[in-house]
């Protein structure tokens, strides 16, 4: 039921999915990362040699398309595409930056709709993405914007990559945050917007601890816990 779901929207990196995935265990809902499911059309196009921004080439793809999402044994959220599992594929830095390209695509979008609100009509969920409390849940219980500076943001995800052994040059970084974040905002459908009655909750100056904390208490007044 929707009026039951957790929106979050918000741009790349800041902190949206760790966030989600954090809130859904500890009130008992299911995970819905939507930009996974962004990603695996924009794996298809790549596969199939598409250019993400053309319709033309892109939307042919979705007649008989094949996704499917599950979970595993530690609540990760998997992605299959044809029945092939690519969860990790859909990681790969190409693959952010085309997924913010067909994600502007009407005809992908109108696709998707119904996939992600099968989700909140099966399930009490935490939803994460870009339009979820404008158009894929707008009659949604809690709606929250989850927002950092594009440093603050840039930096963390170059942490994260160093962490994992990983080169990563911030500045670089910093420039396709940058890029995603203005192709994001100006599409002509669904752009990345706070919701009217969203909260705000911006973690330029919180750790990890202190945004969690933060976001359970914006969901608990709002949620009525
Ligand atoms: O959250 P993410 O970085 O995995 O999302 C990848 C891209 O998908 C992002 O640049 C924009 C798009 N996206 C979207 O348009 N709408 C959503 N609800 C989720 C993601």
């Amino acid at each position: 039921m929707q009026e039951r779901s957790i929106a979050i929207d918000g741009p790349a990196g800041a902190g949206k999915s760790t966030l989600a995935r954090a809130l859904a265990q500890e009130l008992g809902y299911l995970y819905v990362d939507t930009g996974a499911i962004y990603r695996t059309v924009a794996l298809r196009a790549r596969e199939a040699g598409a250019d993400p921004s053309d319709p033309g080439q892109v939307e042919p793809l979705l007649d008989g398309l094949e996704i499917r999402m599950d979970y595993g044994p530690d609540g990760e959220q998997r992605m299959y595409l044809s029945g092939t599992d690519v969860t990790k594929a859909i990681r790969d830095n190409e693959i952010s930056g085309m997924a913010s390209k067909v994600a502007a695509l009407p005809g992908v979008r109108e696709f998707l709709l119904d996939f992600q609100r099968r989700q909140a009509r099966e399930h009490d969920v935490v939803m994460d993405g870009r339009d979820i409390g404008t158009v894929v849940l707008p009659q949604a219980g809690v709606k929250i914007f989850l927002t950092a500076s594009p440093e603050a943001r840039a930096q963390r995800r170059t942490l994260e990559l160093r962490q994992r052994g990983q080169d990563a040059d911030f500045d670089e970084i910093l420039r396709q945050i940058r890029q995603r974040d203005e192709q994001d905002r100006t599409r002509p459908v669904a752009p990345l917007r706070q919701a009217e009655d969203a909260a705000l909750l911006d973690t330029t100056n919180l750790d990890l601890k202190g945004s969690l904390e933060a976001l359970l208490t914006l969901v608990r007044e709002r949620l009525a816990l």
